[in-house]
């Protein structure tokens, strides 16, 4: 934090969830890429699908940062988020290698699956290493100042503006990552803000098919009965 900062009026964390889903998601997608059986051609296709609609994911979520936090940020505190968008910008440069080693992976011939393999594999590695450095970053400088800009309000009102920015298949593919790396209060807060932001039935059918199938039952027993009770002004994560 900037020592000259003044002290927190949030406690919101508008990053937490989201950043906990995409490193749960980098750590499993490393991992199977690494424990993949290369010669089993439809377990391959599957993962690289996987591959590709997980890299989809992480340009949403830096578009939907940049759009909606960083263009209210710079009406507050012009230039904060300058070195963030730059580290946005080098990692995002790195996509167009990744799909392409992907795609010579789709198309090796079993003599070249070992190499591709291996060169995807270490790509995505340092992908996902530059990932968490930036996720990092940013909630070890940026999260600090939005606390000292904007109240838990506000914030929640700037989550809502992303979630109403989605496609319902991008919030579904976004809360089928963050549902079960979250803590159940993290949970909670970002499905009350899902709530307030989607129709009814919308925000119904994101619990019957991605919420609950991603969590064990006694988790989404607590999670149901919290939303059905709990009030609407605790926003806070644990
Ligand atoms: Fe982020």
């Amino acid at each position: 934090m900037i020592a000259s900062q003044p002290p927190p009026q949030g406690a919101f964390d508008i990053y937490g969830p989201g950043h906990k889903g995409l490193r749960m998601a980098h750590a499993n997608l490393l991992i199977r890429l690494g424990a993949a059986d290369l010669d089993d051609p439809r377990a391959l296709r599957g993962l690289l699908n996987h591959m590709r609609e997980h890299l989809d994911l992480c340009v949403e979520h830096m578009r939907h940062e940049e759009v909606v936090v960083h263009a209210i940020l710079a009406g507050h505190a012009p230039g904060a988020a300058v070195e963030i968008e730059d580290m946005h910008r080098a990692h995002l440069a790195n996509l167009p290698e990744l799909l392409g080693l992907i795609g010579e992976l789709e198309a090796a011939t079993p003599a070249q699956l070992r190499k591709a393999g291996r060169a995807l594999y270490l790509a995505f590695s340092r992908f996902v290493a530059a990932d968490l450095i930036q996720m990092a970053h940013e909630e070890e400088e940026l999260l600090p100042l939005l606390h000292a800009l904007f109240d838990d309000a506000e914030l929640v009102a700037m989550t809502t503006r992303i979630v109403l920015s989605m496609t319902p298949e991008v919030g579904a593919g976004m809360l089928r990552m963050i549902i079960p790396a979250a803590r159940h209060r993290e949970r909670l807060s970002l499905l009350r803000a899902v709530k307030t932001a989607a129709q009814q039935d919308v925000f119904e059918a994101l619990l019957r098919e991605v919420v609950r199938p991603s969590l064990a039952d006694r988790e989404w027993r607590r999670l149901a009965d919290d939303l059905r009770a709990a009030p609407a002004s605790d926003v806070r994560a644990a």
